[in-house]
Protein backbone atom coordinates (compact mmCIF):
# COMPACT_ATOMS: atom_id res chain seq x y z
CA UNK A 1 0.00 0.00 0.00
CA UNK A 2 1.25 3.54 -1.21
CA UNK A 3 0.59 6.48 0.94
CA UNK A 4 1.33 9.98 -0.85
CA UNK A 5 2.81 12.88 1.69
CA UNK A 6 2.45 15.94 0.06
CA UNK A 7 3.65 19.43 1.37
CA UNK A 8 3.72 23.22 0.30
CA UNK A 9 5.12 25.57 0.38
CA UNK A 10 7.96 26.73 2.40
CA UNK A 11 7.60 23.14 4.50
CA UNK A 12 11.34 22.11 2.52
CA UNK A 13 12.80 24.98 5.20
CA UNK A 14 11.44 22.84 8.57
CA UNK A 15 14.31 22.27 11.12
CA UNK A 16 14.91 25.97 10.80
CA UNK A 17 11.98 27.96 9.42
CA UNK A 18 10.18 29.06 13.00
CA UNK A 19 11.43 26.46 15.07
CA UNK A 20 9.43 28.01 17.99
CA UNK A 21 5.96 26.78 15.94
CA UNK A 22 6.82 23.83 13.25
CA UNK A 23 9.42 22.37 15.12
CA UNK A 24 13.58 21.73 15.11
CA UNK A 25 13.09 18.33 12.77
CA UNK A 26 13.68 18.39 9.21
CA UNK A 27 11.15 16.40 6.93
CA UNK A 28 13.84 14.07 5.94
CA UNK A 29 14.34 13.05 9.58
CA UNK A 30 10.56 12.66 10.38
CA UNK A 31 10.36 10.67 7.26
CA UNK A 32 12.50 8.16 8.48
CA UNK A 33 11.11 7.88 12.09
CA UNK A 34 7.45 7.64 10.28
CA UNK A 35 9.00 4.82 7.90
CA UNK A 36 10.08 2.71 10.76
CA UNK A 37 7.16 3.49 12.76
CA UNK A 38 5.14 2.39 9.75
CA UNK A 39 6.75 -0.77 7.83
CA UNK A 40 3.62 -2.00 6.32
CA UNK A 41 3.03 1.11 4.41
CA UNK A 42 4.90 2.97 1.34
CA UNK A 43 5.63 5.87 1.70
CA UNK A 44 6.44 8.35 -0.91
CA UNK A 45 7.45 12.14 -0.30
CA UNK A 46 7.06 15.41 -2.87
CA UNK A 47 7.59 18.95 -1.34
CA UNK A 48 6.68 21.70 -3.89
CA UNK A 49 6.77 25.58 -3.54
CA UNK A 50 4.60 26.04 -6.29
CA UNK A 51 0.51 25.47 -6.68
CA UNK A 52 0.16 23.97 -9.75
CA UNK A 53 2.98 21.52 -9.24
CA UNK A 54 0.98 19.96 -6.01
CA UNK A 55 -2.07 19.80 -8.05
CA UNK A 56 -0.16 17.89 -10.90
CA UNK A 57 1.14 15.91 -7.90
CA UNK A 58 -2.61 14.97 -6.46
CA UNK A 59 -3.71 14.05 -10.08
CA UNK A 60 -0.81 11.84 -10.58
CA UNK A 61 -1.28 10.25 -7.10
CA UNK A 62 -4.49 8.72 -8.67
CA UNK A 63 -3.26 7.74 -11.74
CA UNK A 64 -0.70 5.76 -10.07
CA UNK A 65 -3.45 3.75 -7.64
CA UNK A 66 -1.69 5.53 -4.60
CA UNK A 67 -4.09 4.42 -2.20
CA UNK A 68 -4.22 7.90 -0.22
CA UNK A 69 -2.43 11.26 0.20
CA UNK A 70 -1.48 13.09 3.33
CA UNK A 71 -1.67 16.90 2.36
CA UNK A 72 0.26 20.18 4.18
CA UNK A 73 -0.95 22.77 1.79
CA UNK A 74 1.28 25.81 3.88
CA UNK A 75 -0.02 28.42 3.12
CA UNK A 76 -2.58 27.40 0.03
CA UNK A 77 -4.50 25.88 2.64
CA UNK A 78 -5.83 29.41 2.94
CA UNK A 79 -5.95 30.94 -0.47
CA UNK A 80 -6.43 27.75 -3.03
CA UNK A 81 -9.42 27.18 -4.89
CA UNK A 82 -7.21 25.54 -7.11
CA UNK A 83 -5.88 23.01 -4.65
CA UNK A 84 -10.03 22.16 -3.33
CA UNK A 85 -10.87 21.61 -7.04
CA UNK A 86 -7.73 19.20 -7.26
CA UNK A 87 -8.70 16.93 -4.72
CA UNK A 88 -11.99 17.46 -5.76
CA UNK A 89 -11.36 15.60 -8.98
CA UNK A 90 -9.61 12.61 -7.67
CA UNK A 91 -10.85 9.69 -5.88
CA UNK A 92 -7.89 9.38 -3.87
CA UNK A 93 -8.75 9.92 -0.14
CA UNK A 94 -6.81 13.44 1.24
CA UNK A 95 -6.37 13.87 4.70
CA UNK A 96 -5.66 17.55 5.86
CA UNK A 97 -2.61 17.93 7.95
CA UNK A 98 -1.46 20.89 10.05
CA UNK A 99 1.98 20.90 12.16
CA UNK A 100 0.45 23.95 14.13
CA UNK A 101 -3.04 24.63 15.48
CA UNK A 102 -3.96 26.76 12.71
CA UNK A 103 -7.19 27.62 14.98
CA UNK A 104 -5.27 28.80 17.99
CA UNK A 105 -2.98 31.61 15.54
CA UNK A 106 -3.74 34.21 13.34
CA UNK A 107 -7.23 34.87 12.24
CA UNK A 108 -6.55 34.09 8.06
CA UNK A 109 -5.07 30.82 9.63
CA UNK A 110 -8.80 29.82 10.83
CA UNK A 111 -9.85 29.47 7.31
CA UNK A 112 -9.01 25.89 5.13
CA UNK A 113 -10.35 26.09 1.67
CA UNK A 114 -9.19 22.96 0.90
CA UNK A 115 -10.85 21.45 4.64
CA UNK A 116 -14.38 20.39 2.62
CA UNK A 117 -12.49 18.19 0.05
CA UNK A 118 -10.54 16.37 2.00
CA UNK A 119 -12.12 12.92 4.26
CA UNK A 120 -10.70 15.01 7.84
CA UNK A 121 -8.27 16.99 9.22
CA UNK A 122 -4.99 16.21 11.71
CA UNK A 123 -3.89 20.03 13.35
CA UNK A 124 -1.38 20.85 15.90
CA UNK A 125 0.51 17.90 17.05
CA UNK A 126 4.00 18.51 14.98
CA UNK A 127 5.17 15.68 13.09
CA UNK A 128 2.96 13.34 14.79
CA UNK A 129 -0.12 14.88 12.78
CA UNK A 130 1.24 13.12 9.61
CA UNK A 131 1.66 9.69 11.30
CA UNK A 132 -1.98 10.25 12.92
CA UNK A 133 -3.02 10.89 8.99
CA UNK A 134 -1.33 8.22 7.99
CA UNK A 135 -2.84 5.66 10.35
CA UNK A 136 -6.35 7.54 9.71
CA UNK A 137 -6.26 6.60 6.11
CA UNK A 138 -4.93 2.73 7.37
CA UNK A 139 -7.79 2.44 9.59
CA UNK A 140 -10.11 3.62 6.50
CA UNK A 141 -9.29 0.89 3.51
C1 LIG B 1 0.97 25.01 8.31
C2 LIG B 1 0.07 26.15 8.78
C3 LIG B 1 -0.09 27.19 7.70
O1 LIG B 1 -0.92 28.25 8.16
C4 LIG B 1 1.25 27.77 7.30
O2 LIG B 1 1.10 28.69 6.25
C5 LIG B 1 2.25 26.72 6.97
C6 LIG B 1 2.32 25.52 7.80
C7 LIG B 1 1.27 24.01 9.43
O3 LIG B 1 1.73 22.92 9.12
O4 LIG B 1 1.07 24.31 10.61
O5 LIG B 1 3.05 26.87 6.06
O6 LIG B 1 0.31 24.31 7.26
Amino acid sequence: MQILILNGPNLNRLGRREPGIYGSQTMEESLNELRQKCPQVEITYYQSNSEGALIDRIQQAEDEGVAGIVLNAGAYTHTSVALLDAIRSVKTPVVEVHLSNIQAREDFRHTSLITAACKGIIAGFGMTSYRLAVEALLADQ
